[in-house]
């Protein structure tokens, strides 16, 4: 079995629920406390032993190409100054460890994933979407990659939501059930409620085995008129296993403003270095 080596991030998506805040600036550097959305998942790739990232960006997008490169200035002037560079480190990217590549349209989240399959080549992947934001000890991917050098196939994380806000997501048909493991044996993206299979939906996580870009060639358009990419793994069940991780931690939906502002304050209350002050904060301001 190929270990997963590789992780695919979409990130070429114009970020509209975030306007005006981002009108010059990609959502995906938008800052939980004070490490942008990005960062996280690409520590919780590294987290679950993926090496290479790669970036599928648009147009405006190049502050996140800036922010996983080397800042010579700032670094040179922080030097000098005497102060630490340890913040940084998390930031560094070298061209070995990175690549990126445009999606030209925004024709769907299948096609973005597609426009990687010169760098992805014949391996199996990973695909992190930034906007769910996920909080564990391990961290989901990790969590999934352990199930995956057990199971191998294809893996997606799921979660269950009120079933009223199903057509939001791509939703899972559940078969059988072991743990945190359930297999998959349908998938649908964006049903009606009335229609939809069961209340598990795609969090955000996968790991996809390569013929996925072999299906996603030839994928007709889904939900919403975009090339899905839940359509084309629902082509692969039955031809290769298929199996859903539910994660052990929290999820946060920062692709939502509400979910964005609950991120923040999560993230705040449970640091060392200003958990107390904003409890206390907190806890007045609900007075
Ligand atoms: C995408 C996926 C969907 C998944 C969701 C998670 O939808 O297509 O299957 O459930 O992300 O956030 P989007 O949010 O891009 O509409």
């Amino acid at each position: 079995m190929k270990p997963i080596r590789k992780a695919v991030f979409p990130v070429a998506g114009l970020g509209t629920r975030f306007l005006p805040a981002t009108k010059a600036i990609p959502k995906e550097m938008l800052p939980i406390v004070d490490r942008p959305l990005i960062q996280y998942a690409v520590d919780e790739a590294r987290e679950a032993g993926i090496e290479q990232m790669i970036f599928v960006t648009g147009r405006g997008k190049s502050a996140i190409e800036d922010h996983f490169d080397i800042a010579f200035e700032l670094e040179k002037t922080m030097a000098e100054r005497g102060k630490s560079l340890e913040v940084l480190e998390p930031t560094r990217l070298g061209p070995g460890n990175c690549a990126y590549v445009r999606q030209q349209e925004p024709l769907g989240l299948g096609h973005a994933i597609w426009c990687a399959r010169a760098i992805v080549g014949d391996e199996p992947f990973a695909i992190f979407l930034p906007d769910e934001f996920m909080v564990g000890s391990p961290g989901c991917m990790k969590q999934m990659v352990e199930a995956y050098n057990r199971l191998g196939g294809n893996l997606i994380s799921v979660l269950e939501v009120p079933r009223e806000t199903v057509s939001s997501y791509g939703v899972i048909a559940p078969g059988a059930r072991d743990g945190d493991i359930t297999e998959v044996t349908g998938l649908v993206e964006k049903p009606k409620v009335e229609d939809a299979p069961s209340n598990l939906i795609i969090s955000g996580r996968y790991i996809l085995q390569p013929e996925v870009m072999r299906t996603l060639e030839s994928q007709e358009k889904g939900a919403g008129g975009e090339i899905q990419l839940t359509d084309a793994m629902a082509r692969m069940i039955g031809t290769q296993p298929f199996h859903a991780v539910t994660f052990a931690g929290k999820r946060y939906d920062c692709g939502s403003k509400a979910g964005y502002v609950q991120a923040n304050l999560a993230i705040a209350l449970g640091r060392d270095d200003m958990g107390a002050e904003i409890r206390a904060f907190a806890l007045d301001l609900l007075k």
